[in-house]
C-alpha cells in the first residue's frame, strides 16, 4: 500500500526522502513524489511520476532536484485514479501540500463543496480533495485548519502536510492508517512504517487518532486539537537493519523462507517454560469457560486461522469459527457474552481485521490479537495481545508470518485445552516438549529446495493448478494455493478433497497439475482414493506425505515429510508449498517479491 515519509534536518532532503521511500518499496506501489521547500526560492516543488523510484530519480535529474532539508515524499498504490504523473502525491492547494495513506469515502461530495468555492482540480484523487480542503481552512492556523478538515472527511487517513508559509515545520495527523513521528539528532521525522527510518534512528513516538505532530529540525511535539501537549512515550524500535535487508539472498521472498527455523524458535522458545505457556499480560484461566471462539483475519492470517480451528477444536473441544473480516464485519455476527474473539494479523493494520476487531469490542467479547507489528493498531487496541517474533516480514507474499501464527494457534490451543481441563499435566508437557522441536524440522523441510526448484521447472507453463487435501491438510493447501497464484500469476484453487465429486473434477483434464497434501495419518487413504481419482482423469499428481506411507506410487512426484503428530504438520507441509510457489515464480520471470496488484499492509477496506 501506499508509503509516506518525510524529513527535516541538515541533510539532503531529497536524497533522504529516496533512501527512506525505498525502504518501503516493498509495500507495492505504482508511482511516487516528493514536494521539498526549495532553499533557492523558499517555495515547495512538487516532483512526481508514474512508476517506480527509478523513475522519479530520473525525473528529478531532469527537472532539477530542489536543494531543501524540509519535505514530504509518498509512494502511491493507485485507488482514486489509475496510476498517473497527475495521481501521483504529493498534492496541493495553494498554500498547502500533502501526501496521503488510506480512502476518504466521501471525496466526490467535498470535492463538488470545494468546486463551488472556487477550487479547480487536476487529478482523480480524493487525496487532491484533502489537500485542498485543508488549504481551504487555513487562514495561518495550521492546528485548526487540519482540526475543520478532517472533521469533514470521513475514511481513512495518514497525512503529511506543507503549509508553504512555514518552511521549517511538517504537520502529521492519522486516523485507521499508521503513521509515526520520529526523533533523531538534529533531524526529524514521520513515516508509515518504522523501516523507512531505521537508518537514522530507532526512536518513534506512535501517532494516535485526535493527535496533530509538529516536527521541525530541534523539536517534535504532539498535540491534541486543542493545541495541547500530549505526552507519550518514546517507543524503541528493535528490528535491525539488516532485518530489512536481502542479506545476499535474491529476493526477501526466499530470505523469509529461510529465516522460519529462527522465528519459529523466537516466537515459542520464551513462551514455553517447565510449568506452562507464558503469554505475556495474560494471566492463568484467562481461556477458562470460553464458550465459542472466533477467528478473524484476512489471507495468509486467515489460513492460520483455519489451522487454528482445526487444533484447537480437537484438543479443547470448543467451537471455533473462522471468517475472513471483510465478511464479518458486514454479516451481523453472533457473538456471545462468554466467546472470545482472536484477531490474527502481520501488519497489525489491516483495515478489515481492525474494523472486526472493533466491532466485537464493541459486542462486548473478549478480544485477542495475534500480531507481529509492534505498536500497531490491532495491537493496540485489543484486550490481550501475542506477539509472534517474525521480524520485519518484507516480501508482499507472507511466508514466515504464517509460521509464526501457526505457532501461536498450537500454543493457544495447548492452552486453552489445559485451562479447560481436557487435556492433562503430561500431555501438556509433551506437547510444550513438541513444539519445541518444530524449529529443527521447519530447518529439515528447507532441504526440499533443490527438489522444489526441479519440480517449479517440471511444472512452471501450467495454466491451473489445483491443490487438494482434508482437514488440516486442506488448510495448508489453502495457504499453498494462494501462495502460487499471488506470486507466478498462475490460477489455482484448493478444495477439500472430497469435495472434488461434487463438481470441480469436471475441470480435471489430462496433464493437469494436482498437488495433494496427504499428511495426516488418519486421512491419508481417503486423499489416496482422491488422488486415484484425479489421476484416472489424467492428472499429474505432486504428493506430499508422511514418509513411510504405502500405496505412494499412485503419484507422479512426492514429496516426504518427517513422521510428527498430525497437528505440526501444517508447520512441514507448508515449507516446500512456499518453495514450490517461489519458484514458480522465479521461473515465469515474475516480480517475487513485489507482486502485481499487490500491496503488504491493506490499509483500505
Ligand atoms: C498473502 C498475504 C496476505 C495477508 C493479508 C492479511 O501472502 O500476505 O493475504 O496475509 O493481507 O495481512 P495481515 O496479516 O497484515 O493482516
Amino acid at each position: 500500500m501506499c508509503g509516506i515519509v518525510g524529513y527535516i534536518g541538515d541533510r539532503n532532503c531529497a536524497d533522504v526522502l529516496l533512501d527512506s521511500l525505498a525502504s518501503l518499496e516493498y509495500r507495492g506501489y505504482d508511482s511516487a513524489g516528493v514536494a521539498i521547500y526549495d532553499n533557492d526560492d523558499g517555495a515547495v516543488k512538487c516532483v512526481k511520476t508514474k512508476g517506480r523510484l527509478s523513475a522519479l530519480k530520473e525525473k528529478l535529474k531532469s527537472v532539477g532536484t530542489p536543494s531543501g532539508t524540509c519535505g514530504i515524499g509518498h509512494t502511491r498504490w493507485a485507488t482514486h485514479g489509475k496510476p498517473s504523473d497527475k495521481n501521483a502525491h504529493p498534492h496541493s492547494g495553494k498554500n498547502v501540500t500533502i501526501v496521503h495513506n488510506g480512502i476518504i469515502e466521501n471525496y466526490s461530495s467535498l470535492k463538488n463543496e470545494l468546486k463551488q468555492k472556487g477550487y479547480d482540480f487536476s487529478s482523480d484523487t480524493d487525496t487532491e480533495v484533502a489537500a485542498k480542503l485543508i488549504d481551504y481552512f487555513y487562514k495561518g492556523d495550521p492546528i485548526a485548519a487540519i482540526k475543520n478538515a478532517v472533521s469533514k472527511i470521513r475514511g481513512s487517513y495518514a497525512f503529511g502536510i506543507l503549509f508553504h508559509d512555514i518552511p521549517d515545520r511538517i504537520y502529521a495527523i492519522r486516523k485507521d492508517s499508521p503513521l509515526i513521528a520520529a526523533k533523531g539528532c538534529g533531524e526529524n521525522f514521520i513515516a508509515s512504517d518504522i523501516p523507512a527510518i531505521l537508518k537514522y534512528t530507532r526512536d518513534y513516538y506512535l501517532i494516535d487518532e485526535n493527535e496533530i505532530a509538529i516536527i521541525s529540525r530541534d523539536d517534535l511535539r504532539i498535540v491534541d486539537f486543542d493545541g495541547n501537549e500530549v505526552n507519550k512515550p518514546l517507543q524503541k524500535a528493535t528490528w535491525t537493519v539488516s532485518a530489512a535487508q536481502k542479506d545476499g539472498y535474491p529476493h526477501f521472498m526466499l530470505k523469509e523462507i529461510f529465516e522460519q527455523p529462527k522465528a519459529v524458535k523466537d516466537t515459542v522458545s520464551t513462551r514455553i517454560t517447565e510449568n506452562g505457556i507464558n503469554f505475556e499480560g495474560i494471566k492463568d484461566g484467562e481461556f477458562k469457560d470460553i464458550e465459542r471462539i472466533h477467528i478473524v483475519a484476512c489471507g495468509t492470517a486467515m489460513h492460520a486461522g483455519m489451522v487454528g480451528k482445526y487444533i484447537i477444536e480437537s484438543m479443547a473441544r470448543i467451537p471455533v469459527e473462522v471468517d475472513i473480516a471483510s465478511e464479518f464485519r458486514y454479516r451481523n455476527p453472533i457473538l456471545g457474552k462468554k466467546d472470545y474473539l482472536i484477531i490474527i494479523s502481520q501488519s497489525g493494520e489491516t483495515a478489515d481485521s481492525l474494523a472486526a476487531l472493533r466491532l466485537g469490542k464493541k459486542m462486548g467479547v473478549k478480544t485477542l490479537a495475534v500480531v507481529n507489528v509492534v505498536g500497531s493498531s490491532i495491537a493496540r487496541e485489543a484486550d490481550h495481545v501475542i506477539y509472534t517474533w517474525a521480524g520485519p516480514e518484507i516480501a508482499v507474499a507472507s511466508t514466515k508470518a504464517y509460521s509464526v501464527q501457526l505457532a501461536v494457534m498450537y500454543m493457544l490451543a495447548g492452552r486453552i485445552a489445559f485451562e479447560n481441563g481436557k487435556i492433562d499435566d503430561k500431555s501438556y508437557a509433551e506437547l510444550r516438549a513438541q513444539i519445541l522441536t518444530l524449529p529443527d524440522y521447519i530447518s529439515k523441510m528447507l532441504k526440499t529446495q533443490e527438489t522444489c526448484k526441479k519440480l517449479a521447472d517440471k511444472y512452471s507453463n501450467a495454466q491451473n493448478i489445483f491443490f487438494i487435501g482434508r482437514g488440516l491438510d486442506y488448510a495448508v493447501s489453502m495457504e499453498g494455493s494462494l501462495k502460487l497464484k499471488e506470486i507466478s500469476y498462475i490460477h489455482s484453487e484448493a478444495y477439500a478433497a472430497g469435495e472434488l465429486k461434487h463438481g470441480t473434477i469436471s475441470l480435471i483434464v489430462d496433464g493437469m497439475p494436482v498437488v495433494a497434501v496427504a499428511a495426516q495419518e488418519e486421512l491419508f487413504e481417503k486423499t489416496l482414493s482422491n488422488i486415484k481419482e484425479v489421476k484416472a482423469r489424467g492428472a499429474d499428481v505432486l504428493l506430499l506425505c508422511r514418509e513411510g506411507e504405502e500405496g505412494i506410487d499412485a503419484a507422479d512426484e512426492i514429496i516426504q515429510v518427517p513422521r510428527i503428530p498430525g497437528i505440526f504438520m501444517p508447520s512441514l507441509t507448508v515449507i516446500p508449498l512456499q518453495l514450490f510457489a517461489y519458484y514458480m515464480a522465479v521461473k515465469r520471470g515474475c516480480d517475487v517479491d513485489k507482486p502485481r496488484n499487490l500491496a503488504k499492509s491493506v490499509t483500505v477496506e
